[in-house]
């Protein structure tokens, strides 16, 4: 958490409202692997990072609710009740969508003024509306007193995300955004809605972030369209979901469904399997092994499920020349973002001024790298 970003967000919170806050500090996520799985019912591995987003929230006295995005410098005033999604409302929707599914899914909640920042690089698939939805659902019940559990809130965030952000997501940003654990990546089931963390010791190796800045929407039709083949090839299967599938399943129905369904399909099941070798991996401290599953996630994301871009692929295939770096794919929901890098920490700076170099070489733009810290979830901050 950045304690400037918490100053700014509470002195710019005193000037407009005169008040003291109840401040919120909710994290984005990155995910070691086990992509698109989560609307499949299956395993992923996520964890909170130490970027977020700061609330500051206190109760209105007026009946007008006053929102302030001061990344962007915009005010939006709406009221509690009534509340439906806006025509290209961008971060208003995340907010109202918050507020609607709260009150639908336990009661009518008084008017509020919220202040909020962050320093999750947008589109970069770190999860910042992820982390939004739950500062302002983790900050409401406790403003209000409303008794929610995390679980209850999380599922409150996921709707939000359906109904007004039209984002068919699976619950792994809200989840791991939630419920993160400092040092620790979480293998969730998304089935159960339950994780198991894990301290990993990646030894003479660190993680790295590197962001393609090609810009992803999720609205954009990809995602959902995704997410319907996986449940209509499951109808196929009669099974809930792919993650009650095996290939062997699969290759029953191979000639009833289009081959890039197949193809898709395929990739959900073997991903989910990738998650399980793992976790197996971590509990028997072989690094290698991970990233060889990092490698052959991205593959299968990029030639199965379809999800990758020229930018991305061509940040692994850079990691893939380096035999310092053990492994990387693209992470998050695809079409953009970042890589997930597996490298040696000694080799860090290398590596980076050599991507950096070669990023720039072939698109004529540059990428950006991160380091981050796997850190505990949303939290009230004191
Ligand atoms: C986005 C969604 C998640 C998940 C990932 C892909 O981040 O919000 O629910 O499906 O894509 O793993």
């Amino acid at each position: 958490m950045n304690k400037k970003l918490v100053k700014e967000v509470k002195s710019s919170f005193k000037e407009q409202f005169k008040t003291k806050p109840l401040l919120v500090f909710s994290p984005g996520r990155i995910n070691l692997i086990g992509e698109h799985t989560d609307y499949n019912d299956g395993l992923a591995f996520p964890a909170a990072i130490n970027k977020g987003i700061v609330l500051a929230l206190s109760k209105s006295d007026s009946n007008k609710s006053t929102a302030c995005a001061l990344n962007k410098n915009e005010i939006y005033k709406f009221n509690t009740e009534n509340i439906k999604p806006l025509e290209d409302g961008g971060w208003r929707n995340y907010v109202l969508g918050v507020v609607a599914e709260l009150q639908m899914a336990v009661k009518p909640i008084g008017n509020f003024n919220a202040v909020f920042a962050g320093n999750i690089p947008g589109g970069a698939g770190m999860s910042s509306s992820a982390a939004l939805e739950n500062s302002f659902v983790y900050g409401l019940n406790k403003l209000f007193k409303l008794g929610l559990s995390k679980t209850e809130m999380i599922l409150i965030s996921q709707k939000a995300e359906h109904n007004f952000a039209g984002v068919k997501c699976g619950i792994m940003d809200q989840y791991a955004s939630m419920f993160g654990v400092k040092k620790s990546a979480l293998l969730l089931d998304c089935r159960t809605v339950t994780s198991q963390p894990y301290k990993i010791n990646f030894k003479d190796y660190k993680l790295m972030l590197i962001n393609s800045n090609v810009k992803h929407d999720l609205s954009e039709s990809a995602y959902n369209d995704r997410r319907e083949v996986c449940e209509k090839v499951s109808r196929l299967l009669h099974i809930d979901a792919l993650r009650d599938a095996s290939k062997e399943d699969l290759d029953c129905i191979k000639f009833d469904i289009t081959d890039e369904d197949y193809q898709k399909a395929l990739y959900v099941i073997n991903e989910n399997n990738r998650v399980k070798q793992f976790s197996e991996a971590i509990n028997k401290d072989d690094i290698e092994a991970l990233g060889d599953l990092l490698y052959q996630s991205h593959e299968g994301l990029s030639t199965n499920y379809r999800v990758s871009c020229d930018e991305l692929d061509f940040l692994v295939e850079r990691a893939k020349e380096n035999p310092n770096v053990l492994g990387a794919r693209m992470m998050g929901g695809g079409f953009g973002g970042c890589t997930i890098n597996l490298i040696k920490k000694d080799e860090f700076k290398t590596f980076k001024k050599d991507t950096t170099k070669k990023f720039r070489q072939r698109f004529e733009k540059d990428c950006t790298v991160y380091s981050v810290k796997l850190s505990r979830g949303t939290k009230i901050v004191k």
